[in-house]
């Protein structure tokens, strides 16, 4: 039986703050991090937010106020002790950690072949071995009825163009959160992973001006809408909830059926590319 019932149905709001469920945001500071840390305080968590801009952590502490405590940790999570200090900031701040959303990570795009060392490095220390550092943290304080959910990429399950390291990276978490359910499911935790597509964020806002990107994820996404940070941090707290306490070591991708589906519009299929390979096709030059 899970040790939060009443937190999960949103219950724990009126509960003494001495007994609600914590959670640990890493990237709390801004776009899909600060909208989860926005969801677990409106359900009733208390708040580790961990990120390297103390006055946007502040200023996110200073907003949750009325809803819950928050616990600011400034933290590089490439940093060796960050994890260790993030988890003993929500031990000494609350007693206990109930869920850890292992959520900052580095965009850096560019092909595998134009890759050099310090983005291999930086991408992988970042979006990769940090998860696991905070992940192992966590492990070692987590309870029965507790959860990890990693943010990967809809670039982690079907790769992508110029995605190069960012892609390895966020393909690993998938190996990452398996690894975890298999080895603690039967102490009652759970590791999942969430998959963005595109998400209008600081990490994607400057791509929005180009067609090209529009065309890649408009055309090709089957809701006829833009992804949000709130559907993102919806499904977080839904796979940290007890309503999702049966699921165990899977990824949902939030892209709106891009990564799932073949959907051209009907804008794409008359695209530049698209015709000038069908034209080429028909003619039977080589494509
Ligand atoms: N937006 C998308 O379209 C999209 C798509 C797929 C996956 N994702 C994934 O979703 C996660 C969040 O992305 P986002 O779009 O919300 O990005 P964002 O708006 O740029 O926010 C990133 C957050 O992570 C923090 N951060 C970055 N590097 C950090 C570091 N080394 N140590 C500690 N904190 C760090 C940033 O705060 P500070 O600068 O204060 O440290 C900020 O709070 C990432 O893992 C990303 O790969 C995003």
């Amino acid at each position: 039986m899970s040790r939060f019932p009443l937190a999960q149905r949103g219950i724990f709001v009126n509960a003494p703050p001495s007994q609600r469920p914590v959670v640990l945001v890493t990237g709390a500071s801004a776009g899909i991090g600060a909208a989860t840390a926005r969801r677990f305080a409106a359900g009733g968590f208390r708040i580790v937010a961990l990120a390297r801009h103390r006055d946007r952590l502040d200023e996110l502490a200073q907003e949750l106020s009325p809803l819950t405590d928050v616990q600011v940790v400034v933290a590089d999570v490439t940093e060796r002790d960050a994890a260790r200090r993030a988890t003993d900031a929500a031990i000494g701040a609350f007693g206990s950690l109930h869920c850890l959303v292992n959520n900052a990570g580095a965009g850096r795009w560019g092909r595998v072949g134009d890759t050099d060392d310090e983005t291999l490095d930086h991408v992988i220390e970042t979006s990769l071995k940090a998860p696991v550092r905070f992940a192992r943290a966590a492990l070692a304080v987590m309870r029965p009825g507790s959860s990890i959910i990693n943010v990967g990429s809809t670039f982690g399950i079907v790769g992508g163009l110029g995605g190069g390291v960012y892609c390895a990276a966020k393909a690993g978490l998938g190996g990452l959160t398996q690894a975890i359910a298999a080895d603690y499911g039967a102490r009652g935790i759970r590791a999942n992973l969430v998959a963005p597509g595109v998400i209008r964020t600081d990490m994607t806002e400057a791509s929005w001006n180009a067609e090209w990107f529009r065309r890649t994820n408009d055309e090709m996404t089957p809701m006829n809408r833009q992804g949000k940070v709130e559907d993102v941090a919806n499904t977080i707290f839904f796979l940290a909830s007890d309503e999702g306490s049966y699921i165990q070591g899977q990824t949902i991708a939030l892209d709106g059926g891009w990564s799932t589906t073949k959907y051209l519009s009907r804008h794409a299929l008359t695209c530049e590319r698209v015709q000038s390979a069908t034209t080429k096709a028909r003619r039977g030059d080589e494509a």
